[in-house]
């Protein structure tokens, strides 16, 4: 069963307006598509129609206007990483952005989306709400500010009418003396749902906290803010006691449920360890340790940005012969019938080129990664109309003619490849970490391949080879 009938890309706001007036609520919104293409797998969404606006201009800007930062939905978590506006006057924003998933969800992943899927998890939600963010939305009938608090309705429920679209997000900039910091637990390092997420702000004047936030996600429906424990804090300096009152106090306001990942019990007692860490951080100075100065973003020498599409909105629809017009490995295509698939089916269906693998197929395991307009990206998560216009690399076009991308030699020479599955998108991943950072140590090589995973190797021979290629190109 395809998961749409209809794919539009439009190139103008006006152009999406009017689609989404004309389908209601049969049609979607598809942005970086990591959160949307896994609900219509699981079946827990319907959209016939899919919009796509990842190539609409004017949607992906990050600029700071006086004292409010706006930013465009489109901007993918690693821009937000690797903004020194960001960075500067959001910095929990930038922490947070840069604990999602591993680098190829950043790539494609949006803020908008992030905040329009709504899960009580999404690790941007806590930042904005600690910063009282503004989201801006439009539809035919108009323009709406939203205060981001008023926005959640619920579980996966939003104040968002199926006609409108998230066209910008208005964030206080952090004022002079004001710090704060994103904490994130979860049961690993790169691709973990967050089991608890805090973000955290003081505002010190003379060494008095004269304003605090304190917004947690993961245990409620929705993200809460910690009000009583806020309150304790204002008016005196950030020092133990007060530490450890609104570490308990902020316990207290959390509601959360068993699943999966931890008990609700444990849930409340990490709020508290977490809030604690958090001032405690804040009350030393050391909130930006552990934050990457050169963070691995694998977009190689490009900005993050993906390429305009021009003209006028394009149309393919699952059964008809529309053409997926592409440029892959350096030759042209035009691809029929592949409409409703995935870019990892069309590659390796409609092109034969098998060197990309479907691995588990929901963004977890890398496998399927390409490169997409020259970042990286994972085909399974990417509809294969989206390429239309675009150009694409895999593991087949890395070589030059019969001369192998130094990687590759390096791979074969330590000895990195064991059944061989993971091995295209180690490959693809790899060598877009040395185009960007050509002597990357090994922190950065492990951050560059968090994404992808191995079974066979124990992953020593990868870094190894990974380092024996940057060392033979200098
Ligand atoms: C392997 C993996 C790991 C992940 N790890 C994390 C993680 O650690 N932390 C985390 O928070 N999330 C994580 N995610 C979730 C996901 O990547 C993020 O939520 C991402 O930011 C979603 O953005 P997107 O552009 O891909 O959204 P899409 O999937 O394109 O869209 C998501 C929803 O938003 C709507 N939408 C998008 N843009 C707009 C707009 N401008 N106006 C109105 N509606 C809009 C869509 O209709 C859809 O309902 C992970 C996902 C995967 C697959
Ligand atoms: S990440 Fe795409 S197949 Fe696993
Ligand atoms: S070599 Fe077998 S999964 Fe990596």
């Amino acid at each position: 069963m395809p998961l749409w009938e209809t794919y539009y890309t439009p190139t103008s706001i006006e152009e999406t307006l009017s689609l989404l007036a004309e389908h209601g609520p049969r049609a979607r919104l598809i942005a970086g598509g990591t959160d949307l293409l896994l609900e219509l797998e699981r079946g827990v969404r319907e959209a016939p129609v899919l919009i796509d606006i990842s190539r609409v201009p004017g949607l992906d800007g990050i600029a700071l206007d006086g004292e409010t930062l706006r930013l465009g939905p489109l901007v993918t978590h690693n821009r937000l990483v690797a903004s020194a506006t960001v960075r500067e006057r959001a910095f929990p924003l930038a922490q947070a952005a840069w604990r999602v998933g591993a680098p190829a969800i950043r790539n494609r992943g949006t803020l908008g989306g992030n905040l329009i899927t709504a899960s009580p998890a999404g690790d941007t939600i806590p930042p904005l709400v600690a910063a009282g963010a503004i989201l801006i939305l439009r539809s035919v009938r108009g323009e709406r500010q939203v205060p981001i608090r008023e926005f959640y309705k619920g579980v996966r429920q939003v104040d968002m009418a199926p006609d409108e679209m998230l066209t910008e997000i208005r964030v206080p900039a952090a004022a002079p003396g004001e710090r704060g910091v994103f904490m994130k637990l979860a049961l690993r390092q790169a691709l973990g749902v967050s089991v608890v997420n805090a973000a955290v702000t003081v505002r010190l004047e003379k060494g008095i906290i004269t304003r605090s936030r304190i917004a947690l996600g993961c245990v409620a429906p929705t993200v809460i803010r910690a009000c009583e424990a806020e309150g304790v804090l204002v008016g005196g300096p950030l020092t133990e006691d007060p530490i450890v009152e609104a570490s308990d106090l902020a316990a207290r306001v959390a509601v959360p449920v068993d699943d999966i990942r931890a008990g609700a019990e444990y849930r409340r007692d990490m709020v508290r360890v977490l809030v604690r860490r958090a001032l405690t951080a804040l009350a030393e100075g050391q909130e930006r340790g552990g934050f990457p100065a050169s963070p691995p973003l694998l977009w190689g020498r490009s900005d993050g940005r993906f390429p305009r599409l021009a003209g006028r909105t394009v149309r393919h629809t699952v059964g008809g012969d529309e053409p997926i017009e592409c440029t892959v490995n350096g030759q042209n295509h035009v691809v029929r019938g592949a409409n409703g698939k995935t870019l990892l089916r069309m590659l390796r269906e409609d092109l034969g080129l098998t060197g990309t693998k479907e691995g588990c197929n929901e963004g977890q395991c890398g496998a399927c990664t390409v490169w997409l307009d020259g970042i990286v990206v994972l085909s399974c998560l990417v509809p294969a109309p989206r390429a239309h216009g675009a150009q694409i690399v895999t593991v087949e076009g890395l070589a030059q003619g019969k001369e192998l991308h130094p990687l590759q030699r390096a791979f074969v020479e330590e000895g990195a490849v064991q059944c061989g599955y993971c091995t295209p998108g180690f490959l693809m991943s790899g060598a877009k970490l040395l185009e960007e950072l050509p002597n990357p140590s090994r922190e950065q090589i492990l951050h560059g391949i968090a994404g992808n995973l191995c079974r066979c190797t124990g992953y020593y021979k990868i870094v190894q080879a990974i380092e024996q290629a940057a060392a033979l190109s200098h």
